[in-house]
């Protein structure tokens, strides 16, 4: 496990865009785990100025960790709308190769299904994490027992309160989705959390506590071999830095935040 810290969210994010940008230059076909929320869309946006600096995504294929049950793909809120406004429609990917759970499928458990056959077909070579303020990777929710595969979830009243800002009506915020289960985001060949905000600073210091606990689902990620932890200054602040975290503000100076 590596933790990154950085002064702010925009430095941890031309990291973390560095990063994604060397593995699309050195694979041929490069899978990437990508999530929607907050945390990932400075990440997008620095992916997108690569693209206009000359970085090609038509090789690339992404697989979206979780939707709304009941939303379309073009409704303002769905995860298939937003990864559309942020990367997508801006770089040369070519939409049949770019997968986002289909929130809209009649039979829910066959699309389960599907989205299993897809991840067991395409390996995730990076894995791009949020974390939510309970813990929550994908749309794993604290509970008893965690899913292994791709599953529709009851959303907690934590997590809809988090996501009704983005809902005009956060009435009509759907009550369910489909999210990526546990197992298959362990199985990236390399994951990436991003942390950004001093109101996630205590939900971070539980996840990296040295405890795994179905109680916060991204402690698991404590277990992957090749997990980098990027904060910021806010969400790091509950951390004790032991040396061996390799604690490093390497692009401070640097300015190439575009
Ligand atoms: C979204 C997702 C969620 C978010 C998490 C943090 O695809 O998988 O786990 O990463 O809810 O959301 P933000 O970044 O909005 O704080």
């Amino acid at each position: 496990m590596k933790i990154r810290v950085f002064p702010t969210a925009e430095l941890a994010t031309v990291y973390v865009a560095a990063l994604v940008e060397s593995l699309i230059t050195r694979e041929p076909h490069p899978v990437l785990g990508l999530a929607t929320g907050a945390t990932p869309v400075l990440l997008y946006r620095q992916l997108v100025a690569f693209h206009r600096q000359g970085l090609s995504f038509a090789h690339v294929t992404t697989i979206n960790l979780d939707e709304y049950v009941g939303l379309a793909p073009d409704h303002p809120q769905s995860y298939r709308r937003f990864m559309e406004e942020h990367l997508f429609r801006h770089v040369d990917i070519p939409p049949t190769q770019t997968h986002v759970p289909n929130g809209m499928a009649a039979d829910l458990a066959a699309e389960c299904a599907r989205y299993d056959a897809l991840l067991a077909a395409h390996p995730i070579d990076l894995q791009i994490l949020g974390i939510g303020h309970n813990g929550h990777i994908g749309f794993n929710e604290p509970e008893g027992a965690l899913k292994t595969r791709t599953h529709v979830v009851t959303l907690t009243a934590e997590t809809l309160r988090a996501n009704a800002r983005y809902f005009p009506d956060p009435g009509a915020m759907p009550r369910q989705a489909i999210t990526m289960g546990l197992e298959s985001i362990l199985q990236a060949k390399a994951i990436i959390l991003m942390a950004f905000g001093a109101d996630k600073a205590q939900i971070v210091q539980a996840a990296l506590s040295g405890e795994v606990s179905t109680a916060v689902p991204a402690s698991f990620l404590q277990m992957h071999p090749n997990v980098t932890f990027v904060l910021d200054a806010g969400a790091c602040q509950l951390l004790t830095p032991p040396e061996h975290w390799g604690v490093s503000f390497p692009l401070l100076e640097q300015g190439q935040f575009t």
